[in-house]
């Protein structure tokens, strides 16, 4: 299984993104900085593995920092919180791993020296990590329970949720992975997943590299196959999820919802508790990441529009929770209406202020 990401004490390796599936390159993060932008321009990506980053790169910080004390590094360390937020808007995961960060920070003494505190930081990056891939084997199994008795699955799939986007073995990919495990899993369809083609380039390189039968399409003809060919399930991943169910995933995500609806395919969203943000009531409130039309525009540097044409390129988009048969946690799968089972979710680990 590929990781997006190994942390060597002195810098993050990350495994460039762009560059997959025909090219293993790993970039050095050696500072805060140099991480924030690897976070920026989709070297890592993935709402858990930002996450995970943006840990680290404090971890570098603070270890590149010259101080005594915490309270001679702690104005440095909240500026570095703040440019690691401002670096992608949508996944909340981010904020919630760095709002705990910054709720442990609080309770740290000001003369602790930085023999002590870098420990403390690089413990809360390792600790997420972990936790992070325990929590994606048992959305795995959570969700390979939707198995029907009756055989094989069929699954579509959109973007890419796999061990590239988490700390490893993924969210709905890790659905996938634990029903192919089981027996239970016959073939997936991947969308490509327009414009960055997180379907076509990650998802089918991890189902490839480890022999699971898939197929890709472009987005548009997940009609067509739920219309023409055997669809059980779609499962995808998500980046916010609001309060009452509405989920920000990768753009593509509402059309295929509505079209699942549609020809009777039940839609699952495979999601950590980390995912979920209580503070936002419904999905009108998740903001959305424009990314640059270029994305759009152009593909591997050649354009392939006019060269005047303007493009809308919003990375994410809300499907409502009305459209949504299930959410699949670390905990077990919440239905609807999910507002209770979401509210009795959050009450099992600590909340984001
Ligand atoms: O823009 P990306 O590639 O970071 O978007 C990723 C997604 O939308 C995933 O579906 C989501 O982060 C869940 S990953 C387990």
């Amino acid at each position: 299984m590929f990781t997006a990401m190994n942390f060597t004490g002195d810098s993050l390796r990350l495994i460039d993104q762009r560059r997959l599936p025909h090219e293993e390159i790993w970039i050095e993060g050696q500072d805060l900085e140099t991480v924030a932008q690897a976070i920026e321009n989709m070297t890592v990506r993935g709402a858990p593995a930002i996450a995970t980053a943006a840990l680290y790169a404090l971890v570098l910080d603070a270890k590149n920092a010259s101080f005594r004390t915490w309270a001679d590094y702690r104005a440095r360390f909240f500026q570095g919180c703040q440019r690691l937020q401002a670096t992608r808007p949508t996944a909340v995961n981010l904020f919630n791993a760095l709002n705990a960060v910054r709720q442990a920070a609080d309770t740290w003494s000001s003369e602790l020296p930085k023999a002590e505190l870098l420990p403390l930081i690089t413990a809360a990056a390792q600790a997420l990590e972990k936790s992070d891939l325990e929590t994606c084997r048992a959305i795995g199994e959570h969700g390979a329970s939707l198995a029907s008795s009756a055989g094989s699955m069929r699954v579509l799939t959109h973007c890419n949720t796999g061990s590239l986007a988490t700390a490893g073995y993924g969210t709905a990919l890790g659905v996938i992975r634990s029903l192919y495990t089981q027996g239970k899993l016959e073939h997936v369809y991947v969308d490509e997943t327009r414009p960055y083609l997180q379907g076509s380039r990650l998802t089918a390189f991890e189902l490839q590299s480890e022999g699971i039968p898939y197929s890709i399409q472009t987005d548009s003809a997940a009609a067509y196959l739920m219309r023409y060919e055997r669809v059980d399930m779609v499962v995808v991943g998500a980046d916010r999820i609001a309060a009452n169910g509405d989920t920000a995933n990768k753009v593509g995500t509402y059309s295929l919802a509505i079209v699942a609806q549609y020809h009777g395919v039940p839609f699952y969203v495979a999601a950590p508790r980390s995912t979920f943000d209580p503070l936002i009531p419904d999905g009108r409130s998740i903001p959305i990441e424009m990314r640059p039309p270029q994305e759009i525009t152009e593909h591997g540097g050649h354009p392939i529009a006019p060269r005047q044409a303007q493009a809308k390129n919003p990375s994410f988009d809300v499907t409502p929770a009305s459209l949504i048969s299930g959410l699949i946690t670390e905990y077990g799968i919440i239905r609807a209406p999910f507002g209770e089972g979401i509210q009795e979710l959050l009450r099992k680990g600590c909340q984001r202020s």
